[in-house]
């Protein structure tokens, strides 16, 4: 059994440190240094974290083993996404030591019991084409909707899937 608790603001050193900690496994074979260390700084940094709980409604969700307090990894994600009735998953990470174990499927679940709760029909997320994440997206029950280049500034893109769940 897992924990699955609202973050507060207290907690977002937390949500950093472990991206810091996810990221190098997750994109070293897919993304430079350089754009890592950039999309880090860019999504990363305390203000830029203040300002999505704070200004995009971006609501953060922190799973942990139950009588501990290690955080074993995070989900971010916005009801009501550009006015539809679609829940955006804007980040879900998973520590390297923890993953497979569970904490990913837990972080989904709750979020989808919050998005029907609120009429929401959908989820929905954005997924770099060589993770190997879009593997577990569909074993819960995503599919690729379309494809999406995204320019991050810099000389950067983001090269990825839209993924949709019904619900
Ligand atoms: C992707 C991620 C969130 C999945 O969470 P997780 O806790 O590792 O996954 P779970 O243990 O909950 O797995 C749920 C199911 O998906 C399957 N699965 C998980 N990862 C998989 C993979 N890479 N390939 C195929 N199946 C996978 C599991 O086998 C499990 O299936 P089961 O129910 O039949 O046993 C996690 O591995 C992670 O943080 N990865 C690195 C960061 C990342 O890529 N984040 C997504 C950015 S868009």
């Amino acid at each position: 059994m897992l924990n699955i608790t609202p973050a507060a603001l207290d907690h977002l050193p937390v949500i950093r440190d472990i991206a810091y900690r996810t990221w190098p496994a997750t994109f070293g074979e897919i993304l430079s240094p350089e754009q890592i260390a950039y999309m880090l700084e860019m999504m990363y940094s305390l203000d830029a974290l203040r300002e999505q709980v704070n200004e995009k409604q971006h609501v953060f969700l922190l799973a942990t083993e139950p009588d501990s307090d290690q955080f074993l990894g995070y989900a971010s994600y916005e009801l009501n996404y550009q006015n539809q009735p679609i829940t955006k998953i804007h980040k879900i990470y998973i520590l390297p030591e923890s993953q497979g174990k569970g904490v990913g499927n837990a972080l989904i679940s709750a979020v989808t019991d919050v998005a029907r709760q609120h009429g929401n029909t959908a989820l929905s997320l954005n997924v770099n084409k060589h993770n190997k994440a879009v593997r577990f997206y569909e074993r819960i029950g995503f599919a690729i909707a379309k494809t999406e280049t995204i320019d991050i500034g810099n000389g950067f893109i983001m090269d990825d899937l839209v993924m949709i769940k019904p619900l």
